[in-house]
C-alpha cells in the first residue's frame, strides 16, 4: 500500500501470542490486557534501547473492546481494563516516541467474541481509530464469508485513507482464503495492505516455527515477489524470549524472518526478558539487514538430502544475506559449500561476516570451498558483500 509508511518491515510488540486473551486483572494484574501492560510495554521499549533499533509500534491484539459498542454504534475499550481509554493511552504511547496498533475483525464478531466491523460500520471504525490518534491497524477476518472479505478489506483500505489519518494497515485476509491464488490475490493485496498475515497463527513451539517456514518456502514463488517497500508477507510474531524455543531456535526464528524479510513483532514479556534474548533481538547487523532499503524478500536455494537448508536474501550494494540451516537432530553439522553452490554469479571478491559471532571470513570468490557448522535445529547467518577497489579486480 502506497501511503507512506513501512517503506521496510514494521518492528515493535504485539500481545496476542504472549498474552492472549487474558482479561482476568484480579487474578494476574501484571498479565493481563489492560492499559496497564501497553503502558509499560511502551516503557521498556522506550527505556531499553528498542526504540532507537527500531522497535515502534506497540500493538494491542484481541479483547480489548468491551461486548458492546456504545449507545452511537461506536466501539468502546473495556471500561474496566482501559479506564483513561484508547486516545490517553495513544497519547502516552506517543510520548514515548513510539506508535499505537489496535485490534479490529471484518466480520461479525472478533475471534473472541468481541464487536466485529461490519460493512455498515467500517467507516464508522476507520474514524473512530484515527480520532484516538491511532497508528496501526490490525484487520483479522473471523467470522466472516469470503464475500464479505472481499468487500470489506477493500472497503477498510479506503475508510483509513479518508481520515487522512497515516494509518499502518495489517490484513488477515489472505490467512482466512488459503493463502494462495486464484482465492488470493496478492497484487490487491499489495495494493491496500501495508502487510498481511498469509498463514496460521504461531505458537509457542519450534515445530509451529518449522511450519510456518516450510509452508512459506514451498509456495515462495507466489509470495517472494509480493514483498516489497510498503506491503509485506507476514510470518506471524517472533516468540523468543517465551517458553517453546531453545537458544538455538530463538537464533534461527530471528535469521529466518530476516532473511523472509518479515515484520518484526515481538511478543514477550519486556519486563522479564534474559539477556540472551535481548542480545538476539537486539542484533544491529540483524535489524539492518532485515530493515535493508531495497526490502527484497529471500528464497530458499537449496534443501540438501543432510537435511541443511540454505536461504538467500539479495540486498542493496551488492551484498546478500545467506542462513544456513540445519533440520538436524544429532549434532553440528560441517556443511561444505561455496557461493557458486548458492547461485552466487559475481565475479567479485567477497567477504562475510557472521551475523552472530562477528567473525569475517575473507577472500571468497565464487568457487572457493568453505565450511560452516551449524547446530542442530540453528543456524549460521552470513552478511556477504564484494570487496571493492583494486584488489578484487585481479583481472585489471
Ligand atoms: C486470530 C489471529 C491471531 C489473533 C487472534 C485473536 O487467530 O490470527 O493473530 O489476532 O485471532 O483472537
Amino acid at each position: 500500500l502506497e501511503n507512506g509508511l513501512m517503506r521496510t518491515p514494521p518492528m515493535g510488540w504485539l500481545a496476542w501470542e504472549r498474552y492472549r486473551c487474558s482479561i482476568n486483572c484480579h487474578e494476574d494484574p501484571d498479565n493481563c490486557i489492560n492499559e496497564r501492560l501497553f503502558m509499560a510495554m511502551a516503557d521498556r521499549l522506550a527505556e531499553d534501547g528498542w526504540r532507537e533499533l527500531g522497535y515502534v509500534y506497540v500493538n494491542i491484539d484481541d479483547c480489548w473492546m468491551a461486548l458492546q459498542r456504545d449507545e452511537g454504534g461506536v466501539l468502546v475499550p473495556d471500561p474496566e481494563r482501559f479506564p483513561s481509554g484508547i486516545r490517553a493511552l495513544a497519547d502516552y504511547v506517543h510520548s514515548r516516541g513510539l506508535k499505537l496498533g489496535i485490534y479490529g475483525d471484518m466480520g461479525s464478531m472478533t475471534c473472541m467474541g468481541y464487536p466485529g466491523t461490519t460493512l455498515a460500520t467500517v467507516a464508522l471504525d476507520a474514524q473512530t481509530f484515527a480520532s484516538w490518534g491511532v497508528d496501526m491497524l490490525k484487520l483479522d477476518g473471523c467470522y466472516s464469508s469470503s464475500l464479505e472479505r472481499a468487500l470489506g478489506y477493500p472497503a477498510m483500505a479506503k475508510a483509513l485513507n479518508n481520515t487522512g489519518r497515516p494509518i499502518g494497515y495489517s490484513c488477515s485476509w489472505p490467512a482466512y482464503d488459503g493463502g494462495l491464488p486464484p482465492e488470493v490475490n496478492y497484487t490487491l493485496l499489495a495494493d491496500i495492505c501495508n502487510l498481511w498475515r498469509n498463514f496460521d497463527d504461531i505458537e509457542d513451539s519450534w515445530q509451529s516455527v518449522l511450519s510456518i517456514v516450510d509452508w512459506f518456502s514451498e509456495h515462495q514463488d507466489v509470495l517472494q515477489p509480493m514483498a516489497g517497500p510498503g506491503h509485506w508477507n507476514d510470518p506471524d510474531m517472533l516468540l523468543i524470549g517465551n517458553y517453546g524455543l531453545s537458544f538455538e531456535q530463538a537464533k534461527a526464528q530471528m535469521a529466518l524472518w530476516t532473511v523472509l524479510a518479515a515484520p518484526l513483532f515481538m511478543s514477550t514479556d519486556l519486563r522479564a526478558i534474559s539477556p540472551q534474548n535481548v542480545d538476539i533481538l537486539q542484533n544491529k547487523l540483524m535489524i539492518r539487514i532485515n530493515q535493508d532499503p531495497l526490502g527484497i524478500q529471500g528464497r530458499r536455494v537449496l534443501k540438501t538430502k543432510h537435511h541443511i537448508e540454505v536461504f538467500v536474501r539479495p540486498l542493496s550494494k551488492d551484498a546478500s544475506a545467506v542462513v544456513f540451516f540445519s533440520r538436524r537432530t544429532d549434532m553440528p553439522y560441517r556443511y561444505r559449500t561455496s557461493l557458486g553452490a548458492l547461485n552466487f554469479t559475481g565475479h567479485a571478491l567477497y567477504e562475510a561476516q557472521d551475523v552472530y559471532t562477528e567473525n569475517v571470513i575473507s577472500g571468497l570468490t565464487r568457487d572457493t570451498d568453505f565450511t560452516v557448522v551449524i547446530n542442530p535445529s540453528g543456524v549460521v547467518m552470513w552478511h556477504v558483500y564484494p570487496i571493492v577497489g583494486k584488489e578484487s579486480l585481479p583481472w585489471l
